[in-house]
């Protein structure tokens, strides 16, 4: 059995390919004892573990009443299992098409761009993590679902309510009773929050996305109901946020490091360029470090015996830098033959239903910085950027000066 004595957990706060390239070298997949389970690290272990249910299954598969109370009930798409699943990530990518998403750019992304860009504008410096990765995706969910985007003490309120989710979510095993109450009550409170903005938007539907939600649902979600609105808008809001801030912050902290790169976006940020380097962000650096699915039964994967109901740990970010899959695969090459086959949006039947938005977001938001921020750099008298995380990871702090 292959085992690594060293541990994924010991990559926290840490540049983790080093680890993964040196496991990788001696076969895919690998015991890890501190985690419990089993790290798949190349392109095609963790494409087969993702892209097949019946033999892998969602942790959520196996969720309590504790959990789904606090992914906001049963029709969560995360907690979903089976056909049911499948109509519910129809109907959600269907929210997402390329139509919806020009709508949610135009009246969403881009004014709640330009609001967070004009209050950072007369400054010259800024920390772009705080001021701006953390604020794009949550404001925008605010605006997306009809509530201020410019209510600052409400932003706050619903991230800590989110922190202590996650919170929760990250070390439920460990953590006792209080935790879990707070979870609960979190929860709740987000729950009764967002219910007058989904009868709202039942009501007089309009471009935000609860109004597309009402909308479409009788094509593709027939007899649509409150509790999959609260559970749907709560996912979104919470898969959404996290995700794409550690997304903005590596890919801010490419193009600073970078002066050729920063150039070929700059000169072409409506166009390939663009595109092509926020699909290399995603591969080289994606914000989503690792997933994990349980064995249905005893198989082999890698080279190993995987025994029923033993964790495997697909790590997505070692999987896009698999030289047996990618050229110089720590590059970031804008001119990649198939600069989307990567799995930092995983792959499979709960392939990410929000990519299209994130990927808005990105381009949107780094267009903007490039754009009314000139001559932006990194502060060199400032503290550096460090990678940092453990589930999801970043650059950070993003100080930079600008003319
Ligand atoms: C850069 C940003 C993002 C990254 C890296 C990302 C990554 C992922 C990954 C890896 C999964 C698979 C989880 C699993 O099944 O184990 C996933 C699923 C999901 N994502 Fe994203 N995501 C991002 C942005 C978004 C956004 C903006 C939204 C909402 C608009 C979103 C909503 C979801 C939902 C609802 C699922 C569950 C799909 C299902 O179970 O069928 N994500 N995402």
């Amino acid at each position: 059995m292959n085992t690594t004595a060293e541990s994924l957990l010991a990559t926290q706060d840490q540049v983790p390919h080093g680890f993964y390239d040196r496991l990788r070298e001696r076969g895919p997949v690998h015991w890890d004892e501190e985690m419990k389970g089993w790290l798949a690290l190349s392109y095609d272990t963790c494409k087969t573990v993702l892209s097949n249910e019946d033999l892998f299954r969602h942790p959520y598969a196996d969720a309590d009443e504790t959990m789904i109370a606090v992914k906001g009930g049963a029709r969560n798409i995360t907690v979903l299992q089976g056909e049911e699943h499948d109509r519910m990530h129809r109907y959600v990518l269907q929210i997402f098409s390329p139509k919806n998403i020009k709508l949610y750019i135009d009246h969403h992304i881009v004014p709640t761009t330009r609001y967070l860009i004009d209050r950072l504008r007369p400054r010259g410096r800024a920390e772009l993590f705080e001021a701006f990765c953390q604020q794009l995706p949550c404001r925008t969910f605010m605006s997306l679902f009809g509530m201020d985007a410019r209510d600052d003490a409400f932003l706050d309120h619903v991230m800590a309510l989110h922190e202590t989710i996650m919170e929760w979510a990250g070390g439920r095993h460990f953590h006792g009773r209080e935790l879990t109450d707070r979870a609960l009550a979190a929860s709740r409170e987000l729950n009764d929050i967002l219910i007058p903005y989904i009868r709202r938007s039942r009501d007089n539907p309009g471009n935000d996305l609860m109004g597309r939600l009402w909308a479409e649902a009788p094509d593709l979600l027939a007899g649509v109901t409150e509790e999959d609105m609260i559970a749907t808008c709560r996912e979104l809001y919470l898969g959404g946020s996290d995700t794409t801030v550690h997304a903005l912050a590596n890919a801010i902290y490419l193009l600073l490091s970078d002066s050729g790169l920063f150039e070929a976006v700059a000169a072409d940020p409506a166009g390939s360029a663009m595109g092509n380097f926020i699909e290399e962000v995603m591969r080289t650096h994606g914000s989503v470090e690792y997933r994990y699915r349980v064995a249905n039964q005893d198989i082999e994967l890698g080279g190993q015996w995987i025994r029923k109901d033993q964790v495997i740990f697909t790590v997505n970010a070692a999987a896009n830098r698999d030289p047996a899959h990618y050229a110089q695969p720590a590059r970031v090459d804008l001119h990649r033959q198939r600069p989307r086959d990567h799995l930092a949006f995983n792959t499979g039947p709960r392939v990410c239903v929000g990519s299209g938005l994130a990927r808005a977001e990105m381009r949107t938001g780094l267009a903007a910085l490039i754009r009314e921020l000139p001559g932006l750099r990194l502060d060199p008298d400032a503290e550096p950027p460090r990678f940092t995380g453990f589930f999801t990871r970043s650059y950070r702090p993003l100080n930079v000066i600008f003319n």
